[in-house]
């Protein structure tokens, strides 16, 4: 379960600051598919990076299985990233020079998982996302749904307890973004993750559990979906 309470975030300028955040309070229960959805610049990617720790709240405080991230500082955040936190974006950030399964790999060598393995696994998620033909593609061999896919497995390699997307179907037509939510959702359900996606897509509507609404840095409803 992951708790935000009274999370704020003021991004400093000398003339002017901005407040993207405002005494966000929520709950994400544990293995549920949430959307976080409003217009452009209400605060989305802002939540995600706090969650992912690519940036830190002004004020307030992030909970993971009710463990505070108050006082974590880069290195705490890194071995949470390694662990337990996956993340998907928009312009996939793959790495240009490493093939498909050399990305998957590369969070897993990073964190020193046992070599004989890091092979294996990579191939095998690869499989999972329907990429198994495209193991030693690179990036700009793929195409975009291919490459969100090697993101995906790329995240999903690790096992991650949460996932977090940020308009991880901004970038492809409607039916490969049909394609990838539906890989998003079935993943989800298989492993029981948790996963937090920003998205504009109405289309994703139809598989998520819960519906944040985001209007001018605040929450603005949450729906939960039967
Ligand atoms: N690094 C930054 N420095 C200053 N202001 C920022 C920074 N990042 C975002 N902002 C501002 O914070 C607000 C929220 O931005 P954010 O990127 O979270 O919006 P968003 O909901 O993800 O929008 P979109 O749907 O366009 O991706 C915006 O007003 C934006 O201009
Ligand atoms: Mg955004």
């Amino acid at each position: 379960m992951i708790i935000l309470d009274k999370v704020s975030k003021i991004y400093p300028h000398s003339t002017h600051p901005v407040q993207a955040l405002k005494d966000i309070s929520l709950t994400i229960k544990a293995g549920s598919f949430t959307l976080l959805m409003g217009p452009s610049g209400c605060g989305k990617s802002t939540l995600l990076n706090l969650l992912g720790g690519l940036d830190m709240p002004s004020s307030g405080e992030i909970l993971f299985d009710e463990k505070s991230t108050k006082y974590f500082n880069d290195r705490d955040w890194t071995a949470l990233r390694r662990s337990e936190i996956g993340m998907i974006f928009q312009f996939f950030n793959l790495l240009p020079m490493l093939t498909a399964q050399e990305n998957v790999a590369l969070p897993l060598l990073l964190r020193g998982d046992p070599a004989d393995q890091i092979q294996k696994k990579a191939v095998a998620v690869l499989e999972m996302v329907g990429l198994g033909h495209r193991l030693d593609h690179l990036p700009g061999a793929l195409s975009g749904g291919e490459m969100q896919r090697v993101a995906i497995a790329r995240a999903d390699a690790i096992s991650p307890k949460l996932l977090l997307a940020d308009e991880p179907t901004g970038n492809l037509d409607s039916k490969t973004g049909q394609d990838i939510l539906g890989l998003l959702a079935s993943r989800t359900k298989a492993s029981g993750l948790t996963l937090l996606m920003a998205t504009h897509s109405q289309q994703a509507i139809e598989h998520a559990d819960q519906v944040i609404t985001m209007k001018d840095s605040e929450i603005e409803e949450i729906q939960e979906i039967s």
